[in-house]
């Protein structure tokens, strides 16, 4: 049985940690991360000025949330009208949103306005934007510049006033360069950028995270929230979270309803989580090699991970400050960054003031 004191778990208050001066829209955006902070405040400057955002981040790192807390600051009158671009098929996406009139096309048996419409006055967040045709991709152009939408098979364009947020989690950069999204469009949608990090490059928030999930769904299944052994949460910290927040928000609702009791230990998380972490834990310069064997490539990437995600974090993401501190040259660090996928960017706001 573990003592209390080996529980990590009950928060007071872990919405008001770190958080005294942010606005109450962010309340359920838990993170103590700087980045983070720093969105934050560039979300507060830009809410009301109806400017187009694009925002970039892998998947579950929060980019519907962030598109919500713009959306409530800013103080147009209409709705947030949410469309998933990627899971509407090509053909119906265009009068899904732009509308269509009756008899526009076989099954279009009455007219019916668009989502860009229905976001009069609002916001029309367009998760997915990568997944876009080409030629659905010219037709939003058109309504960036002339604030005109054309219904499928009308004659009258109709003004609309809507603010547009995108969203993906691909490198749109690079699917310009590969001929795939158009410069144009990609540059009027990213008139402010955003780019949420990844869980991976923000592992103060995970001890946050979980308390802020197992209170939730202790609410929801009327129970008390869950407290994990030291080593569980160790082993949570330590994994790499390639689904992010929404991976780790599932874990713990799914953890609420099987675990019996309070206790969250090791062996109760799922072997990829509890492996990983065994191996990330693995001190290079202490370790014998095990009866078993070890998973050498798993082993030294993750350790190389661990050390450039140190570098960067210790170095507010300064590349030349981060690969002195490793001792490697910079261009040797930048590919691996690269390679590895865990950039650490310094947010537009920062840029500027440079
Ligand atoms: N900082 C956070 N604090 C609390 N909950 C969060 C946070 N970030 C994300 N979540 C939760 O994680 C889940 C995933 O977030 P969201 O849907 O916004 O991610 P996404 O980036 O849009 O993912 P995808 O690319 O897969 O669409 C949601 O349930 C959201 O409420
Ligand atoms: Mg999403």
């Amino acid at each position: 049985m573990l003592q209390q004191a080996e529980l990590i778990g009950f928060p007071t208050d872990i919405s008001s940690r770190h958080a005294s001066d942010r606005h109450p829209v962010f309340k359920n955006i838990i993170t103590a991360n700087p980045r983070m902070e720093r969105i934050f405040r560039m979300i507060e400057k830009l809410a009301t000025s109806g400017s187009t955002v694009l925002i970039t981040g892998e998947s579950g790192t929060g980019k519907e949330l962030i598109a919500r807390a713009i959306h409530e600051l800013s103080d147009s009158t209409g709705h947030l009208v949410p469309v998933n671009c990627g899971a509407i098929p090509d053909n119906l996406l265009e009068s899904e949103l732009f509308g269509h009139e009756k008899g526009a096309f076989t099954g279009a048996i009455s007219s019916r306005p668009g989502r860009f419409v229905m976001a009069d006055n609002g916001t029309i967040f367009l998760d997915e934007i990568g997944e876009m045709t080409p030629s659905l991709q010219v037709k939003l152009l058109r309504v960036i510049q002339d604030k005109v939408v054309e219904s499928v098979g009308g004659v009258k364009p109709r003004s609309v006033n809507v603010r547009i947020i995108a969203a993906t989690n691909r490198n749109l950069l690079d699917q310009v360069k590969e001929g795939k999204f158009r410069e144009d469009l990609f540059y009027r949608l990213q008139v402010v950028p955003i780019e949420l990090p990844s869980l991976r490059e923000r592992p103060e928030d995970i001890e946050l995270l979980v308390n802020f999930f197992s209170k939730k769904y202790a609410e929801e299944n009327d129970r008390r929230p869950l407290v994990f052994s030291v080593e569980a949460m160790a082993a949570l910290k330590a994994y790499n979270w390639p689904g992010n927040i929404r991976e780790l928000e599932n874990l713990i609702e799914r953890l609420t309803v099987l675990v019996d009791g309070d206790a969250v230990y090791e062996t109760d998380l799922p072997t990829r989580i509890a492996n990983y972490s065994s191996q990330v834990a693995f001190d290079p310069m202490m370790a014998l090699l095990p009866e078993s064997g070890v998973d050498f490539n798993a082993l030294v990437d993750g350790f190389e991970n661990s050390l450039i995600i140190q570098a960067l974090e210790r170095t507010n993401g300064n590349k030349k400050a981060a690969a002195r501190l490793l001792n490697l040259n910079r261009t040797t660090l930048v590919e691996k960054i690269k390679k590895k996928g865990l950039e650490v960017r310094r947010d537009p706001e920062e840029q500027n003031s440079l």
